[in-house]
This record gives C-alpha cells, structure tokens and sequence, in this order.
C-alpha cells in the first residue's frame, strides 16, 4: 500500500469526529433546542475548536487542483485493498481514538443511526443503504492519509474559493488563490457547467463516490458525492456552477444532510440485531467484493 510521504503527516484532531462535532456547533438542529444547547456546552472547551482551527488551515492549505489530480491518480485505481462488505466495515470500525473522552460511537454506530433514522421515516431501501454507506469512504484514514484529505467541508478547486466556505482566511495560504488561471469566479470551468465537470476537494466522500457509481441510483450518488459540501447545500454559495439537473438532485442531498448530522440518538443501535436486514440490503445493490 502506498503511502504519500511527501505530504504532512499533521493530524492535529483528537478524533475525526470532532469535525463532525464542529459541524453540529455551525448548523444546530433546528428541531431540537435544548439537544443543540447541550451539543453547543460541549464545544465550549477551547482545545477542540483550536484543533478544528488547525485542521482547517492545514485542509485550506494544501487542498489544491493539483493535489486532487494527485490523490485521484493515486486512489481511483482501487488497488489497495480488497475486502468484502463486512471486512470493510471491520476495517472502518478499527478507526477509533481511544484517547478522545468524548468519542462515544464508533464509525459502525454512526452509520446504523443514520441509516435506522432514513429507515424509520420510510425512505426507499436505496435510501437507507445510502446512510449506512455514507462515511466508508473514511477508510482512506487507515491508508495512511492526513485528516484534511480525509474529512472537512468540500469545495470546488479549480476556481475562486468562496468566502461562504468555513474559515476562508486561511485560504490565503493555497497557492491556487494566487494563480490568475484557477482564482478567478469560474477559474477552469463555465457558468452553471454543472459539478460532473467540476473537481471537488479530495475526500471520503469524492472516493466513494467513484467506488459505487455504478450500483446505486442517481439521487443516492449525489448524497454521497456532496455530503460535504456545505457551501452549496447549506449556503448555496456556488449555483453559478450548477446545472439545472444538479440543483434538482441537490434537493435529494438535503434530505440526507439532517440524517448525517443530527440522527445522535442516546441508546446506540443493536448492529447485532440489524445484521440480517443490512446483510440483505447490501446484496441487493453491492457486489460481493469491494475494492479500495
Ligand atoms: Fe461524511
Ligand atoms: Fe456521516
């Protein structure tokens, strides 16, 4: 397996949770105050937010149109690794930091709220697959790559990084934002080219993407695709490169985000029990072996 060592090995989060803890400090549960308040306390201890900080400036840093070119080269031939379903969910559930109080779900628990929440509203089976799938992508981790080409809001690269993006000062650091070609308001791209032709931020949700397209519906792709994307589906900061179709399929991307980030139950999911149903669900759209 190849390792970049070429690239700083910072990994200045406790735990990639935190990221998603952060998140949750940005864009509260508008449904549910007092857990938002209760969420909102945690977050008050300085040490996480200055490790988010960090993880930023490093992620705005070095996440630039050549660095994706990089990492696409690099882990769009699958050839690291071989598992089926259930080794990779395995795998996943090795990525675990003990040393973090306050991670209190591994990643298996994550994605079974996410998926259980999908399910209890009745959602399509597709749908549910898409929860429970959504964070493999965060494997990558285990390949030996830093935080921020892992986790993080995604953006266009490519073009002007927008101020809409969390902590946009430190892209002041990218050399992309100096370059006349990539930072200007459609750099490399045309208005509303729609985001197929648009390079995203290299990331877990990028990687998955191109190791399902294949075998689940369109709505579902667009979730795993642009999850991340909080620039566009929480602040709508780059229609200009939209597509009519892509703004039709962001509506799908909504719908899951709430799931993502605010399907926190307090009893975790029985994943003993759920096995049979998610082992079927898996058959019926994935093949046997993955590859990585
Ligand atoms: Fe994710
Ligand atoms: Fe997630």
């Amino acid at each position: 397996m190849k390792i970049s060592n070429d690239l700083p090995k910072k990994n200045p989060l406790k735990s990639i949770e935190d990221w998603e803890k952060d998140l949750l400090k940005r864009y509260p549960d508008p449904n549910n105050n007092d857990k938002s308040k209760e969420e909102y306390r945690n977050y008050n201890d300085g040490s996480r937010q200055d490790t988010v900080k960090e993880f930023y400036k490093l992620n705005h840093q070095y996440q630039t149109y050549d660095f994706v070119v990089k990492k696409e080269e690099e882990f769009l031939q699958f050839d690291k690794k071989e598992m089926d379903f259930w080794e990779a969910v395995d795998f996943l559930n090795t990525l675990v930091d003990d040393s973090d109080p306050d991670t209190d779900l591994d990643q298996l628990q994550h994605l079974l709220q996410t998926s259980e929440a999908i399910r209890a509203d009745g959602h399509p089976d597709w749908f549910v697959l898409t929860g429970f799938i959504h964070d493999f992508g965060k494997v990558l981790c285990l390949f030996g790559e830093p935080q921020w080409a892992v986790v993080g809001d995604t953006f266009p690269v490519g073009c002007q990084f927008s101020d809409k993006i969390v902590f946009p000062e430190f892209f002041d650091l990218n050399p992309d934002q100096q370059n006349p070609e990539l930072n200007t308001k459609y750099g490399i791209y045309s208005p509303n080219c729609g985001l197929d032709n648009v390079k995203m931020s290299w990331g877990h949700d990028e990687y998955l993407y191109q190791m399902v397209k294949d075998h689940l519906p369109e709505q579902a792709l667009y979730m795993i695709r642009y999850h991340s994307f909080y620039a566009q589906h929480k602040e709508n900061a780059y229609d200009h490169l939209m597509s009519g179709h892509d703004k039709k399929m962001f509506e799908w991307v909504n719908k899951f985000n709430p799931y993502d980030l605010y399907s926190k139950v307090p009893t975790p999911p029985d994943a003993k029990a759920l096995r049979p149903y998610y082992e079927d669900l898996v058959a019926k759209y994935l093949p046997n072996t993955l590859k990585f």
